[in-house]
Formats: structure tokens, C-alpha cells, sequence
């Protein structure tokens, strides 16, 4: 047995941390370990924090231990008793099983097309001129989410369901508090309503072109069709998922390339090497836009902390964590932890390139998208879209970030640009664009 959580070691803490915790979070590890708490007055005892890549594996491997249900009880209500994210064991595992074609494999090779033209659409109006990015790829990546989540195509049903989307999003409180958004409101009771009659035709119809087409189309285990209400939760928890998470870390992106002239010009590089027609598959192929990918997502990992709840006694660094404690994991922290990372706070996508690899030095070392069983559904299709996003970006434009330095980032519910990230984009001379 080990010790008891009651002495487990805090580290200080004053409420300015909160601005950009992660280095007092790797402090921490430092000098304490991988376990500890906060030393906050009146402590909550739920904030038991594991630090690194051997707490990150323990954790995300095993999902009947470290749950997710306790932590999103609060909002199950509203999101639905079999919205993904609050759900654990056979029922989970049933419903990812079902998720899943609708975002990866031959869902995502049939949704790329669409996913070019709305990149294409949006990018002819950052031609020469300096554009915020955040809020700009906010509506880019949110047309994508709606079309192949939610199967929206209709321009006017967009613009109405973008509103209410919009409208619920602002009722929602702060999320620390009450994180089921607006969904229970009016707002998010029309954005339900707009769902039924999408999932009534795509039944009809019989295609599998998006999720919300998968999902109608799909039989439970009893050969019944799956009820609507689920349906249209599922495709809500993607849209949530996936959206603002993409957005950020897109922005970032073009942000860390539009500041390192060096390492921006060893993309262009690689992109004028692909042929004109891009595919899921060359996209993969691109090792150098992969590496950039990957340290995008360990220099700003949108979701910064991870929670869950401990299903049974655990034995961890020399602690017993008691059945019923909330725990959270800090992919943010584990990625600036130079004993896995060298010179961590450095832009430096060659780490990843053999014979650095040092992502291959632990495999929960780069835990952006988690991993495990419960890894980010939606990952393929980020990864796919952002390499698309530079693919049109780089065929089209010359582009430098307007301030130079690291754009400050806040720390909601997703880890978000703090202030607008400015690009200025300028058109490349025609003998020069494909
Ligand atoms: C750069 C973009 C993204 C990042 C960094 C990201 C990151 C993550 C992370 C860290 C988790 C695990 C959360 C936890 O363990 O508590 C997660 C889960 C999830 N993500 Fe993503 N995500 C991204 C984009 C997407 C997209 C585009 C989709 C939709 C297709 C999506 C759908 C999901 C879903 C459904 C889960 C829950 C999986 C489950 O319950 O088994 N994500 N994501």
C-alpha cells in the first residue's frame, strides 16, 4: 500500500499561474515528481495532478480505471444519456464502433473533396491583405464540421444553423461551472430540431456521405434504427469536439510559419513537390508538413488538462490514488519536459525526424490528440484538413505573422489564441502558382 493522498506534495500556486500554468506544472514534476496538488487555501482535494509520459500512460490505456462519465455527469443530462463523451465500457465501445466509419477510412477520403472546396472558397478572401486567422478559420473549419458531421449543404439552412449553433455556444455559462454549453436552452433546442428532418431524409436516402448520414443509416444491435435524439447528441459532441480544437491549433500553425521564415520555406518546398491533386494519402506521405503538424500540436495542445475519474485504487509514484478521486493529466506540461523533448520551448519540427524521433522515446511522450483506446476520434480527419489548409495556403500565398512574438493563449474549455493572430497574406506571382 502506499501512502495516503493526505500527504501527497503541493506546489505552490498563486492565481496569476492560472494566466499560463504550464511551467509551474513542469516545476512541479521537477522537483516533486510526477504526483502532486495545489498548495491553494481550502484546497480542492479533486485537483491531484500526474505529470509525464509514464502518468499518461497508466491513465489513457486504461479506460476502466481512469473514466470519463464522472466527469461529464453534470452535462449528461442535456448532451444525452448516450452522448460519447459520457459514456464508458461496452456502451462507449459500441458507439465509437459506430462513430468511427463516419470520420475516418473511406468517409474521410469521400469527405476531402468537399473539404478542398470550402478551404478553396474561404481563402480567396485573405488574398493581400492581413487577416486574424483565429476568427477566420473559426468559420472556415466551422462550414467543414457542419458538412461532414451534420451533413448541412444547403446555403441558407448553413447561415440559420450557424446562427443558432452560434446563439447556444454564447448561452452556455462558464464551462468550468456548468460545461453542458447552451445546449438545454432554446437555442440549443433548435439546433436539435434542425437535425430531425437531415436525419429523416439521409434515411430515405440511404447514403453514408457524413456522419449524420452513417449514423441514420445504421441498425442497433437488434436490427432497429438508432434514435434520432442520439443521433443528433453524437453529431453535436463532434461538432463540439472538433471544431474549436482544429481551429486553434490551425491557427497556431500558420502563426509558428509565418514567424519562422526557415522552417516555412522547407514546407513550400515539399508542397511545390506534390502533384496538383492532393489526396488523404499524399497528404500522409509529406514527412516534413507531418513534422510541422506534430509540433504544432506539442507547442500548443488545445486541450492543456485532461480529466478523469478513478474507478478503483491505484498505486502510482509511491501514492495510493483512492476509488472516486478526480485526477488530471497535463498534455501541455508533458510536452515542455525537456527529458523527453530537447530544448522544449524551441519550434523544431525536425525532432521528429529520424534519427531524433523523440516522440518514439515514450509512446504517451505527445498526447495532443490523448491516446490509447479513447485516442481523439477525430484525428485522421484534423490532420488531414490542416495539411490541406497549408497545401492551399502555400500554392496561393506568401505569408509573414504580423507580431513576431508568441501570441498570448487562453485557457477556457479549449486552449485558445488569447488575442487575434494576424497573417499577412500576399498573392504569389502567377508563374510561381501551379
Ligand atoms: C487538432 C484538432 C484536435 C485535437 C488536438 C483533439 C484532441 C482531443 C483530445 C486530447 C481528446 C481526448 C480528451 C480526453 O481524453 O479527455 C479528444 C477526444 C475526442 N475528439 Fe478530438 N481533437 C481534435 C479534433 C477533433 C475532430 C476534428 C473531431 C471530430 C471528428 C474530434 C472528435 C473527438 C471525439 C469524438 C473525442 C472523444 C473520443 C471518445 O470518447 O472515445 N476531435 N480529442
Amino acid at each position: 500500500m502506499g501512502r495516503e493522498l493526505a500527504e501527497l506534495p503541493r506546489i505552490e500556486w498563486r492565481p496569476e499561474y492560472a494566466e499560463d500554468p504550464v511551467p509551474h506544472f513542469v516545476r512541479g514534476y521537477e522537483t516533486v515528481g510526477p504526483l502532486f496538488g495545489l498548495n491553494v487555501p481550502n484546497a480542492n482535494p479533486g485537483m491531484v495532478f500526474l505529470i509525464g509520459a509514464e502518468a499518461n500512460e497508466l491513465v489513457l490505456k486504461d479506460v476502466d480505471t481512469f473514466q470519463w462519465g464522472p466527469v461529464y455527469a453534470p452535462v449528461r443530462k442535456v448532451w444525452g444519456e448516450e452522448a460519447l463523451v459520457a459514456l464508458d465500457g461496452p456502451p462507449h465501445r459500441s458507439w465509437r464502433k459506430t462513430m468511427q466509419p463516419g470520420v475516418t477510412g473511406g468517409a474521410l477520403m469521400r469527405q476531402f473533396g468537399m473539404m478542398r472546396e470550402v478551404i478553396a472558397k474561404h481563402l480567396d478572401g485573405w488574398a493581400d491583405r492581413a487577416v486574424a486567422v483565429d476568427d477566420a478559420l473559426r468559420h472556415m473549419i466551422f462550414e467543414v464540421a457542419a458538412r461532414a458531421f451534420c451533413g448541412i449543404t444547403d446555403v441558407g439552412l448553413m447561415r440559420e444553423f450557424t446562427t443558432e449553433y452560434e446563439r447556444m455556444m454564447a448561452a452556455g455559462t462558464d464551462p468550468m461551472v456548468d460545461a453542458s454549453f447552451g445546449m438545454d436552452g432554446e437555442a440549443g433546442a433548435r439546433v436539435r430540431g434542425m437535425l430531425r428532418p437531415l436525419i429523416a431524409s439521409a434515411r430515405d436516402r440511404g447514403t453514408q456521405d457524413n456522419v449524420l448520414e452513417v449514423l441514420a443509416t445504421t441498425a442497433d444491435e437488434t436490427g432497429a434504427p438508432l434514435d434520432p435524439e442520439a443521433i443528433a447528441a453524437q453529431v453535436l459532441v463532434l461538432m463540439l469536439a472538433g471544431h474549436e480544437t482544429t481551429a486553434s491549433v490551425s491557427s497556431f500553425l500558420l502563426w509558428l510559419l509565418g514567424a519562422h521564415p526557415e522552417q516555412s520555406q522547407r514546407v513550400r518546398e515539399e508542397i511545390d513537390t506534390l502533384p496538383d491533386e492532393t489526396s488523404v494519402g499524399i497528404l500522409r506521405r509529406s514527412p516534413y508538413l507531418n513534422d510541422v503538424l506534430m509540433e504544432t500540436e506539442r507547442l500548443y495542445p488545445p486541450l492543456p488538462i485532461i480529466g478523469r475519474a478513478v474507478s478503483r485504487d491505484v498505486e502510482f509514484a509511491g501514492f495510493t490514488i483512492p476509488a472516486g478521486t478526480f485526477i488530471q493529466l497535463s498534455p501541455a506540461a508533458t510536452h515542455r519536459l525537456p527529458e523527453l523533448f530537447a530544448d522544449p520551448d524551441m519550434f523544431d519540427p525536425d525532432r521528429f525526424a529520424e534519427p531524433r524521433a523523440e516522440h518514439r522515446r515514450h509512446r504517451y511522450a505527445l498526447i495532443g490528440f490523448a491516446g490509447g483506446p479513447r485516442v481523439c476520434l477525430g484525428m485522421p480527419f484534423a490532420k488531414v484538413e490542416m495539411g490541406e489548409l497549408l497545401v492551399q495556403v502555400y500554392r496561393r500565398f506568401d505569408f509573414t505573422a504580423v507580431n513576431q512574438n508568441p501570441p498570448r493563449i487562453h485557457r477556457g474549455q479549449t486552449a485558445v489564441p488569447g488575442e487575434p493572430i494576424e497573417i499577412t497574406f500576399t498573392t504569389r506571382a502567377p508563374s510561381l502558382v501551379a
